[in-house]
């Protein structure tokens, strides 16, 4: 029983742990590595906004109601896979990429 819980809990921190870079994974071809790129020479590091700034865009991009630079349709579907309450971690993420 102290075994199974133990294997429970390692693998639940494993988890936590992982979370942010599978979550910026599909991110990284368009933003960078370190969210340092700039995208089409129009859309700057994402890496310069603040976290509350950064859920704050990403759950509008998800809602369709956010078009900054007429590719909104671009990120409106990034954001589709990323459940609601996983975007704060996504965005705590992407301020520690280094
Ligand atoms: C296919 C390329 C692509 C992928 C993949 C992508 N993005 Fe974007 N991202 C864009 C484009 C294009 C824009 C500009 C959208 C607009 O016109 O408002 C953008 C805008 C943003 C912005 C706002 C930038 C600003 O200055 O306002 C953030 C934050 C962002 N993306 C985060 C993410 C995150 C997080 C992911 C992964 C879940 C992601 N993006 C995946 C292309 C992409």
């Amino acid at each position: 029983m102290k075994t199974l819980l133990t294997i429970v809990l390692l693998t639940l921190s494993l988890w936590a742990k992982g979370e942010g870079p599978s979550l910026y994974h599909s991110c990284k071809f368009c933003h960078g590595l370190k969210a340092e790129k700039t995208y089409a020479q129009k859309v700057p590091s994402i890496k310069k906004l603040d976290e509350s700034d950064l859920v704050a865009i990403l759950t509008a991009y998800k809602k369709g109601e956010l078009d900054n630079y007429g590719y909104g349709a671009i990120m409106k579907m990034q954001m589709q896979n990323i459940p609601d309450n996983l975007i704060p971690t996504l965005a705590k993420h992407i301020k520690e990429l280094k």
